[in-house]
Parts: C-alpha cells; sequence; structure tokens
C-alpha cells in the first residue's frame, strides 16, 4: 500500500556536523518526516545521527551503498538493520544482492540497489567500460535487482516510466536528483522536478540541496510537496 505523500519525500542530511543536520530536522518538524544519511554526516558523526532521528520518531534511509566481498556487505547490512532504519543502499549484482539479503535477515529493511547514478550521463557509462546507454544499463540493474530480492531501485526521474513498465507495480523506485523548474542542475546530469519524478512512476522523492540550502526550507518542502501532489494525483498514485 502507498504511504501518505507527505512521507514519500525524503531530505538528505548532507551535512558536515549533527547540529546542523538535527536544525534541519526541527525546522521541517511536522512537514517531513524520512532522512537520509550520507557517508559525510557518518564519518562526521558516527551513528548518533541515525539513533537520533529514530529516538524523535523519524524513519531513516541510510545511503551507503554497499559494495564489497559477500561477508563484509552481509555483515555490515546486518548491522544497519539492527540499527532500526528503513531503507539501504546497495549495488545490484547478484552476489551483493544474495549476501545484503541474508545480513537483512527478518528486519523490516527495504534494500534497494543503486541502478545508473543520477550524476552519471553517457560519457561517464562509457568511461566507466559500459558498452550501452545509461537507460539500457538502468533497465538492465533494475530488472536483475527485481530478480535477486531487492525490494527496489535508486533510479532518475528519466528512467522511472520504463522501470516500472519492467518490474511491476510493488517494486520501490526512490528518485534522487530532483530539481524544482529554475533551480540549478549542479553535478545532477539526469535531474527531473517534483512532478515528473511523480508522474514517472517513482514512489519515494530524495531531496538535498534544493531544502538544504533554502533560507526557508521549510517553505521549500511544503512546494516539493505540492508539486509531488500534482505528480501523484494525476498519475493517479495518491
Ligand atoms: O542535493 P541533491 O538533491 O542533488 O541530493 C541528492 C542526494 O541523493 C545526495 O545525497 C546524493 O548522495 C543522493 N543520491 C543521488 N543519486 C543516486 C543516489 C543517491 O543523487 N543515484
Amino acid at each position: 500500500m502507498l504511504e501518505k505523500i507527505e512521507d514519500r519525500l525524503i531530505v538528505a542530511l548532507d551535512f558536515d556536523s549533527a547540529e546542523k543536520a538535527v536544525e534541519l530536522v526541527e525546522k521541517l518538524d511536522g512537514v517531513v518526516s524520512f532522512f537520509k544519511v550520507g557517508m559525510e554526516l557518518q564519518l562526521a558523526e558516527g551513528m548518533h545521527p541515525v539513533n537520533y532521528l529514530i529516538s524523535k520518531g523519524k524513519k531513516v534511509f541510510l545511503d551507503l551503498k554497499y559494495f564489497d566481498v559477500p561477508q563484509t556487505v552481509e555483515r555490515a547490512v546486518r548491522r544497519a538493520a539492527s540499527l532500526g532504519v528503513s531503507f539501504l543502499t546497495i549495488h545490484g549484482n547478484r552476489k551483493n544482492v544474495e549476501a545484503a539479503v541474508r545480513g537483512r535477515g527478518s528486519a523490516n529493511l527495504k534494500l534497494l540497489a543503486v541502478t545508473v547514478l543520477t550524476s552519471l550521463d553517457a560519457y561517464d557509462i562509457q568511461d566507466l567500460g559500459f558498452n550501452c546507454s545509461v537507460e539500457e544499463l538502468v533497465i538492465h540493474r533494475a530488472r536483475k535487482a527485481a530478480e535477486e530480492g531487492c525490494d527496489g531501485v535508486i533510479a532518475s526521474g528519466q528512467e522511472a516510466k520504463k522501470i516500472r513498465e519492467v518490474v511491476g507495480e510493488k517494486f520501490l523506485i526512490v528518485t534522487p536528483g530532483i530539481r524544482p523548474e529554475g533551480f540549478p542542475k549542479q553535478d545532477q546530469a539526469r535531474a527531473v522536478t517534483p512532478r515528473e519524478a511523480a508522474l514517472a512512476g517513482a514512489d519515494y522523492l530524495v531531496v538535498g540541496r534544493y531544502i538544504t540550502t533554502s533560507p526557508n526550507p521549510r517553505e521549500a518542502a511544503e512546494l516539493i510537496l505540492e508539486e509531488m501532489r500534482q505528480g501523484f494525483k494525476t498519475a493517479q498514485r495518491a
């Protein structure tokens, strides 16, 4: 069952200190309840931000993109699962996914495979040694992630529609690279607006800088939510 639209916006706490992260979480109280903790904040503060968010009743997306030998991945995922986080990113080759599924055990943790980073374009794909288009690689990875036991994928809104056709309704599509009209793309090569992402079939949207650097983060989050509402409603996925 789809969650309420307010619960489908995930704000990326890309900060170098817990103090800044907590300040934003407090400013967004009552508007946003799902937060992403990535490499920077984890390296700065260890697991304190994750424990803080959970103690405040917020949901946590731990975005560390695990990719290692199976035993290391299995053990790392087991640790993450024991913390009570809701989403965790991994890479999607078969052995990596199988190890993550073992590590997750019976925990209520959704394993999301990274398809192709939203910052990568055709040139980057060639540079990495793949002889196909971005879209072909995304679809291939999404299909495999679904077959191998992942709960969903991280994918750009540009490919969400095609992924949805391949993986069906229950598989989660979590979409970063969100840019409302007029906001600079920065390092995001395959950005879409919140409305476009919702229309294309994304389940959750991940937003960082549009909200974290806004002089009024609460207003910025409300604007994203309003666009999401329009998109999900039009797509009849509200
Ligand atoms: O600031 P911005 O909205 O571009 O932030 C997007 C967030 O989503 C960042 O925290 C980034 O690490 C994350 N992300 C991404 N593309 C992926 C996976 C995660 O942009 N494929």
